[in-house]
């Protein structure tokens, strides 16, 4: 059980091993796995899932019907949507309830990078690998290593395997690809940009 004032974290959350959590979280009904890491002001709705060795950046909101597998980065402030025609009333004015909606699902494959600030449409499936550009409007399934960005998102290119840290045995430069300021931060607020 986590004793700390400025986490929000109910009894019903299944937290894997050496989880990270920053603070000012709120996490209720959700599955977190081994060695994710959670930034601050990260909301994690009921029955959202989010896989092991993930990196969840601040200000972010995972809502139920969103499935996250392993190895997954999201930026900050990205947002999910699981309803796509939303009401907060019914015909005679009474307030909805979960009875009254469905939730719709969003599935983020292994090894995929959303960027800070995107918005994530309901019933989409993003591919494994596939790097969702900042900003971005996601409205369609994105194929598996595709680099897409804009409002809506469309394909920029395809990652290389051979330029992808990911890809086993590639060995990068850090600089390279995450830039200076990144490479110089300390290695806790890297671990949980
Ligand atoms: C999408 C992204 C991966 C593309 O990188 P890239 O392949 O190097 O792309 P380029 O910078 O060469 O840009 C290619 C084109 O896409 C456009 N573009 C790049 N990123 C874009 C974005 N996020 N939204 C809209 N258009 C974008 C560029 O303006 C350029 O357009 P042009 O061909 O008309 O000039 C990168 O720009 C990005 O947004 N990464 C996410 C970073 C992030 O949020 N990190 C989170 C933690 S800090």
């Amino acid at each position: 059980m986590i004793q700390d004032p400025y986490l929000c974290i109910s009894s019903d959350v299944k937290l894997g091993e050496r989880v990270r959590l920053s603070r000012f979280i709120n996490l209720y009904g959700c599955e977190i796995g081994d060695d994710t890491g959670i930034g601050a002001f990260v909301e994690i709705q009921k029955k959202a899932r989010v896989g092991s060795r993930c990196k969840v950046s601040s200000h972010t909101f995972i809502c139920e019907g969103v499935v996250i597998e392993n190895e997954v980065f999201i930026g900050h402030g990205v947002t999910f949507i699981n309803d796509t025609y939303p009401r907060a009333t019914n015909g005679d004015g009474t307030v909805q309830s979960d009875a009254d909606w469905s939730v719709q699902s969003t599935l983020v494959k292994r090894g995929a990078s959303i960027g800070s600030g995107a918005t994530i449409l309901a019933n989409v499936v993003i591919g494994e690998r596939a790097i969702i550009g900042a900003g971005s409007v996601v409205t369609k399934d994105v194929p598996a290593k595709a680099i897409v960005a804009g409002n809506p998102a469309t394909v920029l290119r395809y990652i290389e395997d051979s330029c992808d840290p990911m890809t086993e045995g590639v060995q990068l430069n850090v600089e390279s690809i995450e830039g200076h300021a990144a490479s110089s931060l300390p290695s806790e607020e890297k671990s949980l940009r």
